[in-house]
């Protein structure tokens, strides 16, 4: 993606601008969301124009003018070409997601993981989506498998979504939406004892919900796949760092870490990580 927007890019910017140029983009269905150093945002129009003209079924650019942020982790976002609209349809692995890119969250980087983590699901199994979002975790894990899953997110478009996800990609008797704060809806009896797997996909904010998650595993124990955000120096400390971080953590838990890696990278030494951990109970 990074040479590609260089090329597209080259004879419209002079040379000293195009090596400014930030290396990737976000492609969310017919949406394009960029982002611009401070240096060339007078030029953002021509930029999205040429996007805009580039690529086949584009509807719109978007650049996105702040991080990440706040409990529903959203991003700001200013047209810069085409139509102002939020609402496009995604497609991943042959499931179809409806998705706002102003109002939820949502990552087309996390397609690898998403695959990952469904491949290692069993029939039969129930799990929690803790952080569901738009339901994208949950709708490609029950598309592959005959399974239950429950959504959580305390985000109300983002339940909505996920409720028309699953409607979309004839899932409604295999997933189920809640719409509320995970800890609390975990707190509840319902769920105590009786979970195979649970998803904590918010990096920030996970290490906040490790009792929770775990007293809804079932007595012979069960699956969590931990989301983390790592500080390193180098890429090679990131899984070591990554894994002390998880023993920290648990330490007051039977556990065996089962796998861990490195998702993608958020900023200059800062990384994602997911580790599998199968607890004892
Ligand atoms: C990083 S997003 C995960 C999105 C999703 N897993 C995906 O792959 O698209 C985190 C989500 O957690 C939700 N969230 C944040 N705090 C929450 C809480 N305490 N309880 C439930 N959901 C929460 C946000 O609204 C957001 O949709």
């Amino acid at each position: 993606m990074s040479k590609f927007l260089k090329k597209l890019l080259k004879g419209v910017l002079a040379e000293e601008d195009l090596e400014k140029v930030y290396s990737s983009f976000d492609m969310i269905g017919d949406i394009a969301i960029i982002k611009i150093p401070d240096s060339l945002l007078t030029k953002k129009n021509i930029i999205g124009e040429v996007i805009l003209e580039s690529i086949k079924n584009l509807k719109t650019v978007f650049l996105q003018r702040s991080s990440v942020s706040g409990e529903y982790r959203l991003r700001g976002l200013e047209v810069i070409a085409g139509n102002e609209k939020y609402v496009t349809y995604y497609r991943e692995y042959g499931c179809k997601f409806l998705v706002n890119v102003a109002t939820t969250y949502f990552s087309p980087r996390l397609s690898t993981e998403r695959l990952r983590i469904s491949n290692l699901v069993s029939p039969g199994e129930i799990v929690v989506n803790m952080f569901a979002g738009v339901g994208t975790f949950s709708v490609i894990m029950a598309k592959k498998h005959q399974i239950k899953v429950y959504n959580i997110d305390s985000n109300l478009d983002a339940y909505i979504l996920s409720i028309m996800n699953s409607r979309i990609n004839r899932l409604t008797d295999r997933i189920f939406s809640i719409h509320g704060d995970s800890q609390y809806v975990l707190s509840s009896n319902s769920f105590k004892n009786r979970i195979d797997r649970v998803l904590l996909p918010l990096p920030e904010r996970a290490h906040e919900f490790v009792d929770v998650s775990i007293n809804c595993l079932r007595p012979t124990g069960g699956r969590l796949h931990f989301f983390s955000h790592i500080k390193s120096d180098t890429k090679a400390g990131v899984v070591p760092t990554s894994e002390a971080h998880i023993h920290n953590l648990f330490s007051k838990y039977d556990f065996e870490i089962e796998h861990t890696q490195i998702v993608r990278d958020v900023a200059p030494r800062l990384y994602q990580t997911v580790t599998d951990l199968f607890i004892s109970k």
